[in-house]
């Protein structure tokens, strides 16, 4: 059997894509999206502001809600505009490994806040899910991704329910404001873009999940101020809904199995949370077709999960924990067929994500002057750590951009999502 023939019929592979006419169907959707006609990108204004610089010294609480964890802290800009990051406190997400309720989630919460009370007067809430932001910068939960459950939070204010919570345990005149993780990626970047004269700014994340932010550079969208020029406002793409791309066979199995058939397809071709699993549908699929060795192939027929952080450590060959991919069940040849099958959706996921960043770029519409690059703030362990990746998305990138005549800039910030989180807990209010 031709393995790889057969990964192009199942799609995974970025042979099986046009780049060029994603790039299009991206745009396209982002189009329709602005406009509220049917879309599967949400397109949500993120009415943060970064106007004037951060108050050096000021304390600040911030709470990042991701994909897998939970992570709390204070948080203050130093003279210099470094931050310094305080009573760290970092728990697993609630609603990952079993349902949660809305009042274990906030007791999460408050519990980590309580003897920090002293210490801050606003919150900023990086909340990785689709929210719409409300006038008041809480963020009304749409749905959840990552495969988290705490369905009694979805159509609720996030930021409403914390403030209620605090308020019940003694706790009044907090403010929040809840953002976007991409949001704040973006709102990271804005100091090292501001220093190279960037002419807008992306904040793209791939982690457990991915989105992208930009910003609209449209005088009828309201404004983010500050370091962007006004008339402008930060967008909340949720580009892991994009839908409009042809899926495979495993990649149909693998979204009915999810928590959300139908939902964040894209997201569930290219993120953390999913290639593992994607590759173990594929390798079940070819456990039937007598390439594997007879005990390789009855364990991986009984396996309910693979995480692609041990898939990827087989394929990176980094002596790290392959969990049960190191077993005795299989062979070295088995090996080498898991890793090839992982690489290919690996391949396909560099593709798919540097059109993402691309038609994030376009959107931006600026970027055509080399010295006025657009700064992409990227942020995201499955970007930096998954084998070939990286180094895949920026060899497409520098094709699609370049044939459109487009620079960027990509940088990297220590904890983007605390400190886009604190410019905003420190600005807005
Ligand atoms: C969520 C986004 C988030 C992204 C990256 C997705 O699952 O829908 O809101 O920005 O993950 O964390």
């Amino acid at each position: 059997m031709d393995i790889k023939a057969w990964l192009k019929e199942q799609k995974i592979s970025a042979e099986a894509y046009d780049a060029d006419d994603l790039i299009d169907r991206f745009l396209d959707e982002m189009e329709k999206g602005l406009n509220g006609e049917a879309s599967s990108l949400a397109m949500i204004p993120a009415y943060v502001s970064a106007e004037g610089k951060v108050t050096a010294d000021k304390p600040v609480a911030v709470i990042d809600a991701g994909g897998t964890n939970l992570r709390i802290c204070i948080a203050r800009f130093n003279d210099a505009g470094g931050i310094e990051l305080s009573n760290f406190n970092k728990q697993p997400m609630p609603g990952r490994d079993h349902e949660a309720t809305a009042n274990e989630f906030y007791a999460v919460l408050a519990d980590a806040l309580e003897p920090l009370k002293d210490e801050f007067g606003s919150i900023g809430f990086c909340f990785s899910y689709p929210a719409t932001i409300m006038p008041d910068f809480d963020g009304r939960l749409l749905h959840w991704t990552k495969e988290i459950k705490i369905p009694e939070l979805v159509g609720k204010h996030i930021g409403a329910g914390l403030i209620q919570t605090l308020e019940e345990r003694g706790i009044p005149g907090k403010q929040v404001v809840v953002l976007n993780d991409t949001v704040a990626a973006l709102l990271a970047g804005l100091a090292q873009g501001h220093a190279f004269n960037a002419s807008s700014y992306v904040g793209f994340i791939l982690g457990t999940g991915t989105n992208t932010a930009y910003v609209e550079h449209n005088e009828n969208i309201g404004k983010l101020d500050g370091y962007l020029s006004s008339g402008s406002q930060g967008i909340n793409v949720e580009s892991g809904g994009f839908s409009a791309f042809k899926r495979g066979a495993p990649d149909l199995q693998l979204d009915a199995r999810s928590e959300t058939p139908g939902g964040h397809i894209f997201e569930k071709a290219i993120s953390g949370a999913y290639m593992g699993s994607l590759t173990l549908e594929l390798l079940q699929v070819l456990a039937s077709e007598d390439l594997f060795s007879d005990s390789g192939a009855a364990a991986l027929s009984i396996m309910k999960d693979l995480s692609t952080i041990h898939i990827d450590n087989l394929a990176g060959d980094n002596g790290r924990d392959t969990g049960v991919l190191g077993s005795e069940a299989f062979s070295d040849r088995d090996r080498e067929i898991m890793k090839s099958v992982f690489l290919s959706v690996v391949d396909r996921a560099a593709l798919l994500t540097a059109v993402n960043i691309a038609a994030a770029v376009v959107k931006c519409g600026t970027g055509q002057d080399a010295d006025r690059p657009v700064c992409v703030n990227i942020d995201g362990s499955t970007y930096y750590k998954t084998c070939q990746l990286a180094d895949k998305v920026q060899a497409h990138l520098e094709t699609l951009l370049g044939e459109r005549g487009l620079h960027i800039r990509c940088i990297q910030v220590d904890d983007a999502p605390v400190v886009g989180a604190a410019i905003a807990g420190l600005t807005t209010f």
